[in-house]
């Protein structure tokens, strides 16, 4: 076996030229090696999150995003506690343990509005994600003290010009400033990042994956970029991210034996069985979409984003038939990085 995979299975460790050696090759052990790796220490379970996305009203302009402000053609929406509150209830009939509440960034959820939905969601003894952006660290201590256990904030890239070229009026310092704060204040934080931008190198991609290993992320999520029509990089060039997201992802398990990495919506989009060819190359988690079809549908972040037009229902069977055919063990539990 290649001398590089023999080092990362033994050590967890790599530097940053093996690491784009990885995904300058073509070598399918690397995906072998980081289902072996998944499979002794999360098993065969696929973990599965109830994604709730509560609004898509966003205060900034990331290039790259159809829900940037600036894109007008958006039909914008927030739900309130009830119609939150439904979802979850659907969720936990059909026996999901962990809600992730994902919105765009605006001031409309405040810590208050926060912990009081949280306080609810926690009485139905579910795991709560949060990610919702960029927050002070009064915010995060509130909310987290409200019940929130996990939160996710992607890095997207670690390029410090490229972050800064691709979000106006955001700061790459404050960014990691808000992953710390997550971690020191006991969150399980997960991060990740965008993978084929325009201007991206492999040596940042590189970078990327140090700076998971470095943070000691809890859970890490990787994506390919798909151009949005009405954003500023409708026009960027887009050729076969799928397969250096997937190096990407398996690398990471290679650093990260132990976390939670799931199979992105976006590499489903991407791929007929994307999800499935993710579980098998180092991935543990899927998050299917438990939001109402009048709402999701206008959650659009890329285009066609896969699951967007079905009723959850549909979606959550058909996520959940489909694992079970490929040999998976879906797993009920909560699902968090050290324990059931
Ligand atoms: N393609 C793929 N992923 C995207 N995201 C935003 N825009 C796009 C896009 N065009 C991702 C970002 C963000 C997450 C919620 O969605 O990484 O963190
Ligand atoms: Fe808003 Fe998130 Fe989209 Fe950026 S990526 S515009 S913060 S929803």
């Amino acid at each position: 076996m290649n001398k590089v995979l023999e080092k990362a299975k033994i050590t967890h460790n790599l530097s940053k030229n093996e690491i784009m050696e990885l995904l300058s090759g073509n070598d399918e052990d690397l995906y072998k090696v980081a289902n072996s790796i998944k499979n002794e220490n999360k098993g065969n379970k696929v973990y599965l999150r109830g994604l709730i996305e509560f609004t898509n009203i966003c205060k900034r302009n990331c290039f790259y995003c159809g829900l940037r402000a600036e894109n007008k053609k958006v039909h914008r929406y927030e739900l309130n506690e009830d119609n939150i509150l439904k979802s979850v209830e659907f969720a936990v009939s059909e026996g999901i343990k962990t809600i992730v509440l994902q919105g765009g960034e605006n001031n409309h959820y405040t810590a208050e509005v926060l912990s009081k939905i949280i306080k609810k969601i926690k009485s139905y003894d579910v795991a709560i994600t949060l990610s919702i952006g960029e927050r002070d660290y009064s915010d995060y201590k509130a909310v987290k003290e409200a019940g929130a256990d996990r939160y996710l904030l992607r890095i997207e890239t670690t390029d410090k010009n490229l972050y800064n070229a691709l979000h106006p009026k955001m700061s790459f310092e404050n960014r990691i400033k808000c992953l710390k704060d997550l971690k020191s204040l006991g969150y399980e934080t997960g991060t990740g990042s965008l993978i084929g931008l325009p201007g991206q190198s492999l040596k940042s991609i590189a970078e990327d994956i140090l700076f998971f290993k470095e943070l000691n992320a809890d859970m890490v999520g990787i994506g390919p970029f798909i151009p949005h029509p009405d954003t500023p990089l409708a026009n960027a060039d887009f050729c076969g991210n799928f397969d250096t997201s997937l190096k990407v992802m398996a690398i990471t398990r290679l650093l990260l034996p132990d976390i939670n990495i799931p199979a992105t919506t976006a590499m489903e989009t991407l791929k007929p069985n994307g999800r499935i060819i993710a579980l098998n190359s180092g991935a543990n988690v899927v998050m299917p979409n438990i939001t109402e079809l009048e709402f999701k549908k206008n959650y659009m972040i890329y285009p066609n984003k896969s699951g967007s037009f079905t009723q959850n229902s549909e979606t959550l069977k058909s996520i959940i038939n489909g694992l079970k055919s490929e040999n998976f063990e879906v797993s009920f539990s909560k699902g968090f990085r050290n324990s059931d």
